[in-house]
């Protein structure tokens, strides 16, 4: 096992931890924040532990995402943190509002601020793994049609040129978009994922323009970094669930939602993926039954879920870097993470998944690097502030920061495997 350059990491994405952001997300937040709040109160009243949680999910301001965890100008204070954890990399997104607020007219400042960021982490010998868009972005795409608009792809590719141009030196690790599939499905299709998505609607057809919309704006992406920065590695990553057959009956939709929706995703973009960015959770059972995914009733009785009633489910992990051997490209577990405020099971959490990773790596899963989600306890999109996915605590009244037990085991087990760029 070549563990030469492997990444041990925490991620985060700007508009989560950032703060004072000016994109479509922020100004949904502030219409719909009341409706989120009343749908979650819906959504997580059966959860064992609704007593624990209820204060924050009734709390409307909860959906605000406001100065978040005010990363913008905390982030060496952040970074110093993961540094004290083991880890020796950082995945993070540059957001395309700040630099490009109004169409065609790019913010030197925005940028600025980035190479300071990277600066900070080469000063303490961390490897930045850079995303370009991570869900949000400027109202005026929205504007212009968004990702279903035939500008998109050259739209997208200006934003990429300019950031690349100017942090070329800094970053060799690019993701261009984070879980396309996820916006996808949330934003054209209703998806119950993430059910307050800006704008969203259940149409098909845009469905698959904006599908095709991301392809060509992802290939477009991937050559225009190879010309800027032909060292660089580019890819993007996918949110894969391990769906697995509740009964019999279910067994040919299971391999049919791994076709299509699991490591089948990477199939479209096949030739312009430099590695493969792997985002796991959990794991759905599925049953043909009139309600088919019984994915919350299901996980609401289990003990072992997560504060957001996620099933965790290590074994997953090598079954799904296993089937990503096919394509014969590195692999980064680009996310991977647990809701969990009392940090009771985060431990665990770290060291299960870690585990099944090395297995899988033995079992010839050429898996490079390792990103905890998150550094912070962030905003979780339509679910607010309440679930709680970070290493390290935050208080949002004070923005104090507290480091969370879990965060020490994650140091030991990066510690047991000794790279030597770390
Ligand atoms: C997203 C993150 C999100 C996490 C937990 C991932 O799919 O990339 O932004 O916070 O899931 O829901």
């Amino acid at each position: 096992m070549n563990m030469d350059r492997f990444l041990w990491g925490a991620a985060t994405s700007a508009h989560q931890v950032e703060g004072n952001q000016e994109n479509n997300w922020s100004r949904w937040e502030k219409t719909h924040a009341p409706e989120w709040m009343r749908r979650a109160v819906r959504m997580y009243r059966n959860l064992p532990h609704w007593d624990r949680i209820k204060t924050e999910v009734q709390d409307s301001e909860n959906y605000i995402s406001g100065t978040a965890a005010d990363h913008y100008h905390r982030y060496r204070e952040d970074f110093e943190l993961l540094k004290s954890f083991g880890l020796n990399s950082y995945r993070f997104s540059i957001e395309w509002s700040r630099i490009e607020p109004r169409k065609g007219v790019f913010n030197a400042d925005a940028l600025r601020h980035y190479r300071d960021v990277l600066e900070t982490l080469h000063e303490l010998r961390i490897t930045p793994f850079v995303t370009l868009h991570h869900f949000t972005e400027p109202v005026w795409l929205e504007e212009t049609g968004g990702w279903t608009s035939k500008a998109f792809p050259a739209l997208f590719d200006r934003y990429v040129a300019y950031v690349v141009e100017g942090l070329t030196d800094l970053v060799q690790l690019w993701m261009t978009f984070n879980e396309p599939e996820s916006y996808l499905l949330s934003r054209y299709l209703n998806s119950p994922l993430w059910p307050g998505w800006p704008y969203q609607e259940q149409n098909y057809r845009k469905y698959l323009r904006a599908n095709h919309g991301f392809v060509e704006a992802h290939k477009q992406a991937y050559k225009t970094i190879k010309r800027i920065n032909p060292n660089g590695k580019v890819g993007y990553g996918h949110g894969i669930v391990c769906f697995e057959p509740g009964n019999r009956w279910s067994r040919p939709v299971v391999s049919w939602l791994e076709h299509t929706g699991g490591t089948g995703k990477f199939k479209k973009t096949i030739g312009y993926q430099d590695y493969l960015g792997l985002q796991y959770y959990l794991r759905n059972t599925v049953s043909i039954k009139p309600r088919s995914f019984r994915q919350w009733a299901e996980m609401i009785d289990s003990n072992n879920t997560s504060d957001i009633g996620w099933e965790p489910y290590p074994a997953g992990l090598y079954q799904i870097t296993q089937r990503l051997k096919r394509y014969k490209l590195p692999i980064y577990v680009t996310e991977n993470g647990i809701a969990d405020s009392r940090d009771e099971q985060r431990g665990e959490f770290i060291r299960s998944h870690a585990a099944a990773m090395m297995r899988s790596i033995r079992d010839g899963a050429d898996i490079r690097g390792y990103f905890y989600w998150s550094l912070l306890d962030n905003y979780e999109w339509s679910s607010g502030f309440w679930p709680r996915f970070g290493l390290v605590a935050v208080d949002y009244s004070t923005l104090e920061r507290w480091p969370r037990p879990s965060a020490k085991v994650y140091r030991e087990i990066a510690q047991n495997y000794s790279f030597p760029n770390s």
